[in-house]
């Protein structure tokens, strides 16, 4: 069921790679809702095509941007402008990579130049888009810019090795951007911590299923879908949340207050 939320609102959306991206739930929700955006992915991403499928669903252009240039994010982000014919109302970071993950290599044991690709593309992208749509007043009054994340920027899960620092400083970016976007121009800044999710940024991590089951037995409410997300995203985008800022927003089912569960406790029998 739509509601007109997003009727009006212009905005771009990052990171959506192929039909189970949580980013592309989150569009479709958005096209639901009465929003026109346009649709980003890094060139590589672009060639695999199936973002044209998404865009045609949703009317969108796509413009290609490394999230990691600030000289792409700028021909972005005025291409955008123009062919919606405002500012922009909201901005989604649907962004991660880790080429350590990617390569199996321990916490312990990480490669520095993979290090450094991790924290760039997984969250100082997401300052980089900011400067420029700040230096560039690209942002409506009250608009929002969200970006994801996962609970291992405060607990340790061991598998998501230099992701945890990447997302560490996603949502120390957040809360210190936020400040500076709501003296601005009112612009609220937020992440959402997402439950486990299948996806092709999701799979990457060692024992993804097992870790996927753990969080479901432990989520009193079961773990939160993609789907889900793009609900609970929406309302983040909408004027019903206009004085929500600088927070990280746990979206998990009650995985991030739970300590044990009758579900759990059964499995360790
Ligand atoms: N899947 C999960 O379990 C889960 C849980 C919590 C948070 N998240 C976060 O959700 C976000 C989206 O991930 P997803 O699970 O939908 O996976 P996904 O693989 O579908 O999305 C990741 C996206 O990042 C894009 N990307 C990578 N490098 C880029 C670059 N240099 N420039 C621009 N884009 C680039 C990829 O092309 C892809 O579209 C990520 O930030 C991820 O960490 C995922």
């Amino acid at each position: 069921m739509a509601y007109g939320l997003l009727k009006g609102k212009k905005g771009i959306i990052f990171g959506a790679l192929d039909e189970n991206s949580i980013a592309w739930k989150i569009a479709l929700k958005c096209k639901e809702e009465g929003a026109e955006f346009t649709l980003t992915n890094a060139p590589i991403a672009l060639r695999m095509g199936e973002i044209n499928k998404l865009a045609e669903k949703c009317g969108s252009e796509v413009i290609p941007a490394d999230a990691t240039s600030v000289e792409d994010l700028e021909k972005l982000i005025f291409r955008s402008v123009e062919v919606l014919g405002g500012k922009l109302d909201f901005i989604l970071h649907s962004i991660g990579m880790s080429p350590n993950v990617r390569k199996n290599k321990p916490y312990e044991d990480l490669n520095y130049d993979f290090y450094q690709k991790t924290i760039d593309i997984s969250a100082l992208s997401f300052h980089k888009i900011m400067h420029v749509v700040y230096k560039n007043e690209s942002m409506n009054e009250y608009g929002s810019i969200v970006a994801l994340t996962y609970i291992a920027a405060q607990r340790v899960f061991p598998d998501y090795t230099d992701m945890s620092d990447a997302k560490s400083t996603l949502e120390s970016i957040a809360r210190n951007f936020g400040y500076k976007f709501a003296q601005k121009g009112k612009v609220r800044v937020n992440t959402i911590s997402q439950s486990p999710t299948v996806t092709t940024a999701g799979k990457g991590i060692a024992g993804f299923n097992a870790f996927i089951d753990f969080a479901e037995k432990l989520s009193p409410l079961g773990n939160a879908t993609a789907e889900d997300c793009a609900d609970y995203c929406v309302t983040l985008f909408s004027d019903l949340t206009r004085k929500v800022t600088m927070q990280n927003l746990y979206h998990d089912g009650g995985f991030s207050n739970t300590g044990l569960t009758k579900a759990l406790m059964e499995n360790l029998k």
